[in-house]
C-alpha cells in the first residue's frame, strides 16, 4: 500500500525560527486534523509475523537465567493510604546504605508495570491487563535494572520478565561504574541500591499510530514513572528520577539499537537516609 502523505505537513517554522525547532516540526507534524485523521498511518508497513510480536507488549530473553521474584506481599506497604501515598510522593536525593529487600523489589516492579490479569480487545486478541493505562495497549516500555545492593540477587543488569514477574540476568558484576557512565556521573549512580533504566520500544506504539506514537509512548512512560514514584512512597524507600543520562552510552550497555527501541528515563531507589 502507497504511504499517504498527508497535505497539512509543516516544514516551516510558524514562529519563523531558523533553524525550524525540531520540536515545533514534530509537534505539527503529528497533530490530528478532522480532515487527515484517516491518513495516520504507521511509518512502515508490517508483516503479520512481525506486528504480532510487536504488539504483544513485552520482551522476554529466553537464554538469560531466570530469576522468579516473590509473589508481590498484599499487605508491604498497604498500611498507607492512598491520598497519604500521593500528597507525600517527592523526589528524595540521598540514600541510604541498607540493602533494599527482594520483596520490596518485587512490589515496586509489580505496582509499576506489572501484569493484573488478561483482557480481550478488538484487532490485539488476549493481551494482559497491566497496572498502567497504554495507548492502543502496546505497551512500548521495556523495564532493565542494575542492581548494585539488594539483599539475595547478585549484582548486575537485569531486565524485568513482566508476564513471569521475574528478572532476566544480563550481566553479572558490579554494575556502579556503568551506571555512572551512562548517568553523566550523577552521585545517586552510587548511592542508589537499585537504577531502574526504562526504554521505549518505539516501534511497537509506531506500528498502530506512525510518527504520533511517539509522544504516546512519552505519555506511556510517564504513567510508569508515576507508578514507581507511587510505589516507592508506599514503602518508604528513597527515589528520584532522571533523564540526565547519554542516550547511547545507556542503549549500548543494555545493548538497545537507539532506534527501534531507546533508553528514556532513569530512576534510583535506595533506602532512606537515616
Ligand atoms: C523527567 C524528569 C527528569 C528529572 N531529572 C532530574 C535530574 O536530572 N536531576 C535531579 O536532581 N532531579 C531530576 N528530576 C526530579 C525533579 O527535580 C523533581 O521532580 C522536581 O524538583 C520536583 O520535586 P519533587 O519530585 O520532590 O516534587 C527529574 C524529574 C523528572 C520528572
Amino acid at each position: 500500500m502507497p504511504k499517504i502523505i498527508p497535505e497539512h505537513l509543516h516544514f516551516v517554522s510558524r514562529k519563523q525560527e531558523k533553524p525550524y525547532p525540531m520540536s515545533e516540526v514534530f509537534n505539527e507534524n503529528v497533530k490530528l486534523h478532522p480532515s487527515t485523521i484517516h491518513a495516520v498511518l504507521p511509518s512502515a508497513q508490517f508483516s503479520e509475523l512481525e506486528l504480532s510480536a510487536m504488539t504483544k507488549g513485552y520482551k522476554q530473553y529466553p537464554h538469560a537465567t531466570r530469576i522468579e521474584l516473590p509473589a508481590p506481599n498484599e499487605m508491604m506497604g498497604d498500611a498507607r493510604t492512598f491520598n497519604d501515598v500521593v500528597t507525600s510522593r517527592k523526589s528524595v536525593k540521598s540514600f541510604g546504605e541498607e540493602s533494599l529487600s527482594l520483596p520490596e523489589l518485587s512490589k515496586i516492579l509489580w505496582l509499576s508495570y506489572g501484569a493484573i490479569g488478561k483482557v480481550n480487545e478488538t484487532g490485539i486478541g488476549n493481551r494482559m491487563q497491566r497496572v498502567v493505562p497504554s495507548a492502543g495497549g502496546l505497551y512500548p516500555a521495556e523495564v532493565y535494572l542494575g542492581i548494585r545492593n539488594v539483599k539475595g540477587l547478585c549484582q548486575g543488569i537485569y531486565h524485568y520478565n513482566v508476564p513471569n514477574h521475574a528478572l532476566e540476568l544480563l550481566f553479572s558484576g558490579d554494575p556502579t561504574e556503568q551506571v555512572s557512565k551512562v548517568c553523566c556521573d550523577q552521585p545517586y549512580s552510587k548511592e542508589a541500591g537499585v537504577i531502574i533504566f526504562i526504554s521505549a520500544v518505539l516501534a511497537r506504539t509506531k506500528s498502530k499510530y506512525g510518527e504520533r506514537g511517539y509522544r504516546y509512548a512519552l505519555l506511556d512512560l510517564g504513567h510508569l514513572g508515576q507508578n514507581i514514584y507511587l510505589a516507592c512512597t508506599a514503602l518508604e524507600l528513597a527515589v528520584m528520577t532522571t533523564c540526565g543520562f547519554f542516550d547511547d552510552v545507556g542503549n549500548d550497555l543494555l545493548k538497545l539499537d537507539g532506534l527501534d527501541e531507546t533508553l528514556m528515563y532513569v530512576a534510583f531507589i535506595g533506602k532512606q537516609k537515616k
